[in-house]
C-alpha cells in the first residue's frame, strides 16, 4: 500500500515497484495531487494492458475504518507518503500539518496493528536535523526542527521508536529524504506544485517557461564556496528506488531504524542554476536578494548508511535531475491540470 502513492514521490515509486514485481494499491484523498498521475503510471509500467497490479483508492488517512478494509485485502507492507509538506504552510496552518501528518499517520498504525500488517516505510525529512553542526550529516546527529512541519516528521519518528518497543514484530524504517527533484525519463509524471513553487528547482522551471521573470537567488553570503546555500539534491527517480531497496531490507528485521536518502553530494543554488540553463539550453536568469527566513547555509547527506543497510545508492547527477525536470516542466507546463491520460 502507498499512501499518498498519486503524489510527486508516491508516484514514482509506484512506478519502480510496478516494474519491480510489487502490486500496488493507493490510498490518496488527491487533496495535492490528480488520478491523471495514476494513469500514466499505468502507461509506463507492465500494468499498461490494464492487468489491474495497480489498484487506486479515494481515501483520507485519518479514515482508520477504511484503511482497515483496504490493509485486510492482502498488504504486506505500507508506504507513507501521504502528508502536508509546506514549510511556510506549516507555521499559518499548524492543526492542519498535526492532524494530517501526525493524527493521520497515528490513524494508519492504528489499522495496521488491527490487521496484523507490521512492515512500514515512512516519509521522513532532512528537515529533522535542522542547521546541521557537521556536514555530511549522518543519522546520529541531533535532530531539531525548527518549524511546525520539521516537529510533525520528528513526533511521528519517536512515535515509530515507542511502538517498535512496545511489540517487537513492528518493522519500521524511517527515510529521512534530502532534496528530491527530477522527474522519470519519460517526462509523463513529475512534481505538480499548486500555486508558485516555493522550492528552487520548480521556480527555475517556471523561469525558464516564462512565468515568472527570472529566479530570486536566497543570499550570496552565506559562508558556501560560491555564497549560496548548499543542498544535497537527489532525482525522485533514485529516491523511488530507495524505496524498492528499503521494503527488500525489511523483510527479517525487527524494530526501528532511521537512514538517509541523499547522494552525498551537496550543490549550490547557482550550480543549480547552471545545470538548468544547460538542460534548457539558454541561461536561467537570476537576481539575488535576500537571504530567505529560517534557511541553513550548507547542508548534505552521509549516504553511507543507506548504501550499507539497503545496498542502494543514488547514481543520477544533477545535469540529469534538471535534464529530466525540464522534459516534465516543458511537456507539461500547467502540470496534469488540462492532461488527458
Ligand atoms: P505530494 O504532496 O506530492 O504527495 C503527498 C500525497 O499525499 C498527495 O498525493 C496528497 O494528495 C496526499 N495526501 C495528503 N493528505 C492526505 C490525506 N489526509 N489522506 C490521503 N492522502 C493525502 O508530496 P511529495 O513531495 O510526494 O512528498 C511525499 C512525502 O515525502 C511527504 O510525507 C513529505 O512530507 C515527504 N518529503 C517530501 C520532500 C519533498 O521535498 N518533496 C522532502 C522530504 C520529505
Ligand atoms: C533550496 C535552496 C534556498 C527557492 C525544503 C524543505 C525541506 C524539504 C526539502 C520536505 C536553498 C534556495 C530556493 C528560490 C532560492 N522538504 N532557493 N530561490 O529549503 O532546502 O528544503 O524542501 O521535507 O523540509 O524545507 O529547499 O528548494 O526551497 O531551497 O535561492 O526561489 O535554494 O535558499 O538554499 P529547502 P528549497
Amino acid at each position: 500500500m502507498l499512501t499518498g502513492g498519486a503524489g510527486y514521490i508516491g508516484s514514482h515509486a509506484a512506478v519502480e515497484l510496478l516494474n519491480a514485481g510489487w502490486d500496488v494499491v493507493v490510498v490518496d484523498d488527491y487533496s495535492n495531487s490528480s488520478p491523471v498521475a495514476l494513469d500514466r503510471v499505468r502507461e509506463l509500467t507492465a500494468d499498461a494492458a490494464g492487468a489491474g497490479r495497480l489498484q487506486a483508492h479515494e481515501a483520507d488517512i485519518n479514515d482508520t475504518a477504511t484503511l482497515v478494509t483496504l490493509l485486510g485485502g492482502g498488504v504486506d507492507a505500507v508506504v507513507h507518503f501521504a502528508g502536508v509538506k509546506a514549510v511556510g504552510e506549516s507555521v499559518a496552518e499548524p492543526l492542519r500539518y498535526y492532524t494530517t501528518n501526525v493524527a493521520g499517520t497515528a490513524s494508519l498504525l492504528r489499522a495496521m496493528d488491527a490487521t496484523d500488517v507490521r512492515r512500514l516505510v515512512f516519509s521522513s525529512s532532512c528537515t529533522v536535523y535542522g542547521d546541521p553542526e557537521r556536514v555530511p550529516v549522518d543519522e546520529t546527529a541531533a535532530r531539531r526542527a525548527t518549524n511546525p512541519y520539521g516537529r510533525t516528521k520528528l513526533i511521528v519518528e519517536d512515535m515509530l521508536v515507542d511502538l517498535a518497543a512496545s511489540d517487537d514484530r513492528w518493522q519500521l524504517l524511517s527515510l529521512r529524504y534530502f532534496n528530491p527533484v527530477g522527474a522519470h525519463a519519460s517526462g509523463r509524471i513529475g512534481e505538480d506544485p499548486d500555486g508558485i513553487p516555493n522550492n528552487l528547482m520548480p521556480y527555475i522551471m517556471q523561469v525558464a517557461t516564462g512565468r515568472h521573470p527570472y529566479v530570486r537567488v536566497f543570499g550570496d553570503d552565506y559562508p558556501t564556496p560560491d555564497g549560496t546555500g548548499v543542498r544535497d539534491y537527489i532525482h525522485v527517480v533514485d529516491l523511488a528506488l530507495g524505496h524498492l531497496a528499503a521494503l527488500e531490507a525489511l523483510d527479517g528485521t525487527k524494530g526501528f531504524s532511521a537512514v538517509n536518502l541523499g547522494t552525498g553530494t551537496g550543490s549550490s543554488v547557482l550550480e543549480v542554476v547552471a545545470a538548468a540553463s544547460r538542460a534548457v539550453g539558454r541561461d536561467v536568469p537570476y537576481q539575488v536578494v535576500d537571504r530567505r527566513p529560517g534557511d541553513v547555509a550548507a547542508t548534505w547527506a552521509d549516504p553511507a548508511l543507506a548504501e550499507r543497510v539497503l545496498r542502494w545508492r543514488a547514481t543520477r547527477d544533477l545535469d540529469a535531475m534538471a535534464a529530466d525536470h525540464w522534459r516534465w516542466q516543458s511537456h507539461n507546463p500547467q502540470g496534469y491540470a488540462t492532461a488527458g491520460a
